[in-house]
């Protein structure tokens, strides 16, 4: 029997082949491959989905971050609040831009804790980083609501959260920036690198087409240090074309969701739970289990792969020694460290795939 896999990219690919193929001759045959047409169409379509004024394509998900840190002004000294559980890359936003991150508890959602972020704020805070985690969107009027109330700045990461709204509004166009990642496997994927902001305000649209251009409006006439982070022609290209069914490619993961929701019947696994009023994508279906290392194990006997999202929390990561953030100083986000799993969820898996998954999480005994 094939093994099942946490994701499988090429049967993204085969959904809409025809579409794609033609996409990549388009780029190929135009002669133009860096800052055109392409571009500029996904940029203004992407906005158009969000409902931003304006998207800003860029190298990746993590050049998103950073210079959306950049754009809103942050720099050393100041403080920026995020979740504990995240993907280490939201760390590495702030810092990269000269910021110091400060870490917030997640809640049973694995979305920060909108509780315990007055708490963490100091003289030094300058912004809040929001990251919808796994898909599901953050409780963000009350966010929105603390930010307003200490003039902070307000930046979403929403690498995992592509279409993902609340109370009917979409993630990334809460803050003051909202961030994209268009890695492969995420559920807007390109065929390599690339990565957008969206913003309703001109001046963070100009500053960061400025910065992902060697800090360059007027070709050779530089205003400040850039970077070089574009999203090229053909991730645009193809990235269009993914966008146009990204309402079904959700659909798909929601109601793939669902049979899990409905069909893991095992007490010894924890399913995700959805906040009333935010919607949940399902980037990744999430489960908890105590004995999550044996799981694993015998998922793998079963032919079966799993993930852990995120095995090391960054403030334990030997990148972020130098914070001084102890373990134990973050119970929950240790304590989901050590039981999240990831189970296979992903555009085109069958009926088939996802029933053996179910059978032997059902079949598990710790
Ligand atoms: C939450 C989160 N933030 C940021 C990133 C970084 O995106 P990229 O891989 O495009 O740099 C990712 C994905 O990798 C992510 O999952």
């Amino acid at each position: 029997m094939d093994r099942i896999m946490t994701n499988r990219l090429d049967r993204g690919f085969y959904q809409y082949q025809e579409e794609f193929e033609a996409a990549a001759l388009r780029v190929l045959r135009s002669g133009w491959y860096i800052l055109g047409k392409e571009l500029e169409a996904f940029e203004a379509a992407f906005a158009e989905y969000t409902g931003a004024r304006y998207a800003v394509g860029v190298g990746n998900g993590l050049d998103a971050l950073a210079l959306a840190c950049r754009a809103v002004g942050i720099g050393p000294g100041d403080e920026v609040i995020v979740q504990g559980n995240t993907f280490i890359a939201s760390v590495m936003g702030i810092t990269i831009a000269g910021g110091t991150p400060v870490f917030v508890e997640p809640d049973a959602y694995f979305q920060i804790d909108t509780e315990r972020i007055e708490q963490a704020i100091t003289p030094k805070t300058k912004a809040v980083m929001v990251v919808h985690l796994y898909g599901q969107a953050a409780r963000m009027e009350e966010v929105r609501a603390i930010c307003d109330r200490h003039g902070l700045k307000l930046i979403e990461d929403c690498a995992q959260s592509h279409g993902s709204h609340r109370r009917g509004k979409m993630t990334g166009t809460f803050g003051d920036i909202g961030c994209f990642s268009f890695y492969p496997s995420k559920n807007l994927g390109a065929f390599g690198d690339g990565g957008a902001v969206v913003t309703d305000s001109e001046v963070y649209r100009d500053r960061i087409r400025q910065l992902r251009n060697y800090g360059s409006s007027v070709r050779y006439y530089n205003k400040e240090v850039g970077v070089n982070s574009r999203l090229d022609e053909m991730q645009a290209a193809l990235l269009s074309v993914r966008l146009s069914h990204m309402e079904e490619l959700t659909r798909e993961r929601k109601y793939l969701a669902e049979v899990y929701d409905a069909q893991i019947t095992n007490p010894l696994i924890m399913k995700p739970a959805v906040r009333e009023g935010s919607e949940h994508v399902y980037h990744q279906y999430v489960i908890r289990c105590d004995s999550r290392d044996a799981l694993i194990t015998y998922l793998k006997e079963k032919g079966i792969d799993t993930i852990i999202h995120y095995p090391v929390p960054p403030h334990l990561s030997e990148a972020y020694a130098y914070l001084g953030v102890k373990e134990g100083s973050l119970p929950l986000t240790e304590e989901y460290a050590k039981t999240v799993l990831s189970i296979p969820i992903y555009n085109g898996m069958t009926k088939e795939e996802q029933a053996r998954v179910i059978d032997a999480l059902n079949a598990y005994r710790a």
